[in-house]
């Protein structure tokens, strides 16, 4: 009888990106699989899963196949070669998955389905190789999924010849029309990551060899109901978010109430600090975990504090790699600052953000920080730097209606005055602010339906979950 329920149960591999921003959606999507009867291992890094173990709360719902990427000490950013890594990952990530596949196989708990998040093509061919059903975790939103889409399918001419004039715009099917500082920075002339377009072209070229492509996208139904739409009757997304602990969704389970694996660790006593302050006051700047502020908009940023006259919560993250800086040294008016806010290395941002002191969060746009602003309610000032962040960006602004995104000068830099300007469009007590403030909490309550028994995403997945069954039987 054992035997049998184990042959029988759901088995899920799932594997991420060794970053905060793909093991946190990636780590909820796995808890979520669990609440359906699901069996799941998640295969991470040696380095990842110290890190894990060490601040964070490591779920006991699921397993881990740890692997050694080669950097076991974790990938050291501005000292670290990424192509290098990005070999490593890959050589070593396959050999791992294959062996954990096999192994699986031989125990008696086949793996039913190899779930991977973004820049992992391999994942996809081992997963092939080894005749198992796969899919992707998309951790940003439909809409980037399919700018990349057009782009690698005809359109990547007309993108790439004028797209830097400043009346440039395109048009692209499910999406609002885009400016060339719309586009995933990637796509923009001025990318200087060489690596990252033919990632994400081999991960579509992929799911296109799939008889039925699988792609899950951490999005829900009504936000991205356009853009989720198949894509010229190939790409079929199916939205299974937001990606983020119950407690701050539908509330059954009060208990999920962090997503388990921070590689960061926060200290204690900001929470206390920001029961003291007003109902909905607090500035939250925080510009998620690989982007460093340069000296200059640190400054630029401390003047735009200051000017707001509000209090704050900001996160400046110590360098991973690199000496790390004397950060009070490095701002000029600390002492003032200090007066007025608090600087922390790292917090829970989920508990910061449904904090009623909370007013506005400053955010680069990450998609999990977007999403999360999305769930509890909270209007934005958009500070995108990279990759997606520019196109969610202009969707929170401009779709959304939930925020105000900030101009740079000529340097690039984004002065003291834009940053209070924008902090007092989202924050002021004017119509524009209301404006923002409702439709903040008009898509809170949207996430909330969605995750609950019978909601969209809830149903997406549960679907999914029962044709992997039959088709596995
Ligand atoms: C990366 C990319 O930069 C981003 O553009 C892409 O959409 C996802 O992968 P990252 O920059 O880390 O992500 O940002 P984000 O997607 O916002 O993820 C950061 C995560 O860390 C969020 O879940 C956030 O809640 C968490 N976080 C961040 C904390 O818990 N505490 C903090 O102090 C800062």
């Amino acid at each position: 009888m054992t035997k049998l329920m184990a042959q029988t149960q759901p088995h899920f591999l799932i594997l991420t990106f060794p970053t905060q921003g793909h093991i946190n959606p990636a780590f909820q999507f796995a808890k979520r699989l669990t609440r359906l009867g699901v069996k799941v291992t998640f295969a991470t890094t040696v380095s990842a899963f110290n890190k894990i173990n060490k601040v964070g709360k490591i779920p006991e719902c699921f397993s881990f196949a740890v692997f050694s990427d080669g950097y076991d000490d974790g990938f050291k950013r501005g000292i670290d070669d990424t192509a290098t890594f990005l070999t490593q990952f890959k050589e070593r990530g396959t050999q791992s998955l294959k062996e954990t596949i096999l192994s699986n196989a031989e125990n008696g708990t086949p793996v039913t389905c190899l779930v991977y998040t973004l820049m992992l093509p391999w994942a996809a061919t081992v997963a092939r190789e080894g005749n198992v059903p796969s899919a992707l975790l998309w951790i940003q939103p439909a809409s980037v999924l399919r700018v990349y889409y057009y782009y690698f399918n005809g359109y990547d001419k007309l993108i790439g010849e004028d797209c830097g004039e400043p009346s440039w715009s395109i048009e692209l099917p499910g999406l609002p029309r885009l400016k060339s500082h719309d586009l995933p920075s990637f796509c923009q002339p001025s990318n200087p990551y060489n690596f990252a377009l033919p990632l994400f072209k081999e991960q579509l070229d992929m799911l296109e060899l799939e008889e039925k492509p699988m792609i899950f996208v951490n999005t829900f139904d009504a936000l991205e109901e356009e853009a989720l739409k198949e894509i010229d009757g190939k790409l079929k997304m199916v939205a299974v978010g937001p990606l983020i602990p119950s407690a701050f969704l539908d509330g059954k389970d009060p208990s999920d109430k962090s997503f388990g694996g921070d590689l960061f660790a926060a200290p204690k006593d900001y929470v206390g600090w920001m029961d003291t302050k007003p109902e909905g006051s607090i500035v939250y700047i925080s510009f998620g975990s690989i982007i460093m502020l340069s000296k200059k908009q640190k400054e630029a940023m401390a003047c735009g504090l200051l000017a707001s006259r509000r209090p704050f919560l900001w996160v400046i993250r110590d360098q991973d790699g690199e000496e790390k800086e004397e950060e009070e040294e490095e701002i000029s008016c600390m002492k003032e600052l200090k007066e007025l806010g608090l600087i922390v290395p790292w917090c829970s941002q989920l508990e910061v953000l449904s904090h009623p002191s909370l007013g506005c969060f400053v955010t680069h746009c990450g998609w999990n920080s977007s999403l999360e602003s999305i769930a509890c309610g909270v209007p934005v000032v958009a500070f995108p730097h990279w990759t997606d962040q520019s196109t969610n960006a202009k969707l929170i602004e401009d779709v959304w209606g939930t925020g105000v995104r900030v101009s740079a000068n000529e340097d690039g830099v984004v002065e003291g005055e834009e940053i209070s300007r924008c902090v007092e469009k989202v924050m002021g007590r004017h119509e524009k602010g209301e404006k923002m403030r409702k439709n903040a909490k008009k898509w809170k309550d949207l996430a909330r339906e969605v995750t609950k028994e019978g909601g969209s995403s809830y149903m997406n997945l549960k679907t999914f979950v029962e044709e992997i069954d039959r088709s596995s039987i």
